[in-house]
């Protein structure tokens, strides 16, 4: 049987071998309660300490920043609830392409009196600096802005670096969801002013279920769990010790490779972008891959017929494996809210490809003639 074709590593990547090993090592040798204060204790503890540092390390931040989570979710509510909670922020600057655990944040805290305001962006989903800049210049309410790296649907970026001294400038926190990008992009905290920042595992080859924030050493939050006094009082619950060795290996491996990891997926986006070009009349893309966009998402917008109608479930037969928009919230089919918000009314059928290193330009070559058999395929007279 043929093998089938992953091209849909924005919504999850394969859990990488050597992660695997770390996992089933922690798994079986480091079974005590990190809380423990006997011998098993304090090598499950030494052990989550190391991949602390590791994951500070890689993105140049202090050790006490690093706090682990369950996942990106979770790390993002942390986040910007505890912003209003703790440090007295009234109003929240974000965009309507935000993941739902920012928007769905957005409206829980708007239903609790906090100001909520959307910068512009054009139809790629790029952030209009000036808008942002009028926006931090308005009022006086202590404000945070919570704006993604990188789409998870359509791959537009913003610049740390500039909307972080934007921030600082307006005396603005700034909090950004870095789950699609941290091990794909070098960061460097201790550069960029940034006062949240978000990331999850199993989007950089690590497993589901774990994630971390980095919280600036400058803002105290209070607990996110009530509970124990694990994650340095800021998250209550014994520690997923396996799930944390596993993302810090995973970070580890990711920057490690980076350049090569980044080359190898930068050639198959982009091969797969020139291919559709060449082979297919009328394509568009939704944000911008020839321009500031994450190297590992190709938003392709197909002419609407039929046949494209059907696109995602004939892939699914043929063994391709791909995304209609985001697969994050899969099960009910609301269209996207980032297409919704850029491109109103398009009639487009959109499929989101995304690439991870274990890809190749021959799976590439499988997946064009795969699109050339369905779409050029006539529908029958009958339908
Ligand atoms: C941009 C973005 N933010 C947040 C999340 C949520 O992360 P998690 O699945 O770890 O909760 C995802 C995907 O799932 C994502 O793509």
């Amino acid at each position: 049987m043929m093998q089938r074709i992953y091209f849909d590593n924005a919504a999850t990547t394969s859990v990488d071998e050597a992660v695997l090993a770390t996992m089933m090592e922690a798994l079986r040798e480091l079974s005590g309660n990190p809380s423990s204060i006997y011998a098993e204790g304090r090598k499950a503890r030494a052990a989550i300490e190391g991949a602390r540092k590791l994951v500070a390390h890689h993105v140049n931040a202090s050790i006490g920043e690093i706090f682990f989570t369950s996942g990106g979710t979770e790390s993002s509510n942390m986040a910007l609830k505890g912003a209003v909670r703790d440090l007295g922020v009234q109003r929240i600057i974000s965009s309507r392409t935000e993941h739902h655990c920012v928007l769905h944040s957005l409206d829980a805290l708007e239903a609790q009196g906090v100001q909520v305001d959307f910068v512009t962006q054009d139809e790629k989903g790029i952030i209009q600096l000036d808008h942002l800049e009028s926006l931090l210049q308005a009022g006086d309410a202590k404000t945070l802005v919570s704006l993604m790296h990188a789409n998870n649907e359509i791959g537009t970026m913003i610049d740390l670096g500039t909307v972080g001294q934007l921030c600082q400038q307006y005396g603005a926190y700034f909090h950004t969801d870095t789950v699609q990008t941290i091990g794909y992009f070098p960061i460097d905290l201790a550069q960029t002013p940034i006062s949240f920042l978000t990331g999850s595992a199993h989007k950089f080859h690590g497993p589901k279920g774990c994630g971390f924030i980095y919280i600036n050493q400058e803002n105290q939050l209070k607990p996110f769990i009530d509970g124990g006094s694990q994650e340095r009082n800021m998250r209550g619950g014994t520690e997923n010790t396996a799930g944390i060795l596993g993302l810090a290996k995973a970070l580890d491996l990711a920057y490690s490779h980076l350049e090569e990891r980044a080359a190898h997926i930068r050639d198959v986006r982009d091969y797969f972008r020139d291919q559709l070009l060449a082979n297919f009349e009328d394509i568009e893309f939704n944000g911008d891959p020839f321009g500031a966009s994450h190297y590992k998402v190709l938003s392709v917008a197909f002419p609407p017929s039929p046949q494209a109608e059907l696109l995602l479930f004939n892939l699914d037969v043929a063994g391709i494996s791909v995304s209609g928009g985001s697969a994050c919230s899969s099960g009910a089919d609301a269209g996207s809210h980032v297409l919704n918000a850029l491109k109103k009314d398009s009639p487009r059928q959109t499929i989101r490809f995304s690439f991870s290193h274990h890809n190749t330009r021959e799976e590439v070559d499988r997946v064009i003639a795969e699109l050339q058999k369905i779409l050029k395929k006539r529908p029958s007279l009958t339908q």
